[in-house]
């Protein structure tokens, strides 16, 4: 699954995060890579952990609390700390795949990545390039959303960043692992929330089918998820 997520920051809230980002101490984005990916990967990033990744990750999961469609969607159990990363002129992120394990460095977090999650923070027309590109069943889908707005997808998916041509790409970026690991179950599942989300809006919630299909989502749900 691929799913763009509007509006998960407003534009006082992207400026809230760049406004904390932009002046922050930015190094080489290999430190969070693996070998493979170390290859492939020109871009910059803030150092993980760092007070500004913090501070602005801390905005991101805030805004993230906030979005019923995120929530739908990936039914996160654990949420790696929003990364911050940004490309300038002539960097680009070659074809890879995510690591399936993430371990937050210095604790004891971990996490199994089943969806990785991009968080535009530049109006698309101040750059040129740096679309994320990723590969799927259905084919190739290329990313590039308004600043405040998000992309969902298959951690398990090839992907890359288009080489920037102009101006500067800025985004935060993270993994997390979901309640439910397989992604065709999750889905499903969305499928049903959203189905049940519009029936309810035009029968009612006291409706005997709505709550029957409520029921059938909550008891799909227990079967596939860990909490
Ligand atoms: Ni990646």
């Amino acid at each position: 699954m691929l799913l763009a997520i509007p509006d998960v920051l407003d534009a006082a809230g992207v400026a809230r995060v760049r406004a904390v980002i932009d002046g922050a101490e930015w190094v080489d984005g290999n430190v969070t890579s693996g070998h493979q990916s170390a290859l492939a990967k020109h871009n910059e990033q803030l150092p993980e952990g760092s007070a500004a990744a913090k501070q602005a990750g801390a905005i991101v999961l805030e805004a993230l609390g906030r979005s019923p469609l995120f929530f739908a969607a990936a039914l996160p159990l654990k949420v790696f700390p929003p990364l911050f990363n940004r490309y300038g002129e002539g960097q680009a992120f070659g074809t890879h795949i995510d690591n399936a394990i993430r371990i937050q460095r210095g604790t004891e977090f971990r996490i199994r990545s089943d969806l990785s999650m991009t968080v535009f923070l530049e109006d698309p027309a101040a750059y040129e390039g740096g679309e994320l590109v990723v590969e799927d069943h259905f084919g190739v889908q290329r990313v590039k959303l308004p600043a405040g707005h998000a992309v969902l997808y298959a951690s398990s998916s090839l992907h890359h960043v288009t080489p920037v041509t102009r101006g500067m790409r800025v985004a935060s970026f993270f993994w997390l692992q979901s309640m439910v690991r397989d992604d065709g179950a999750r889905r499903i599942l969305f499928d049903l929330d959203r189905s049940v989300q519009r029936l309810t809006g035009e029968l009612g919630g006291a409706d005997r089918s709505v709550i029957e299909l409520t029921g059938v989502y909550h008891n799909l749900l227990r079967h596939w998820a860990d909490a």
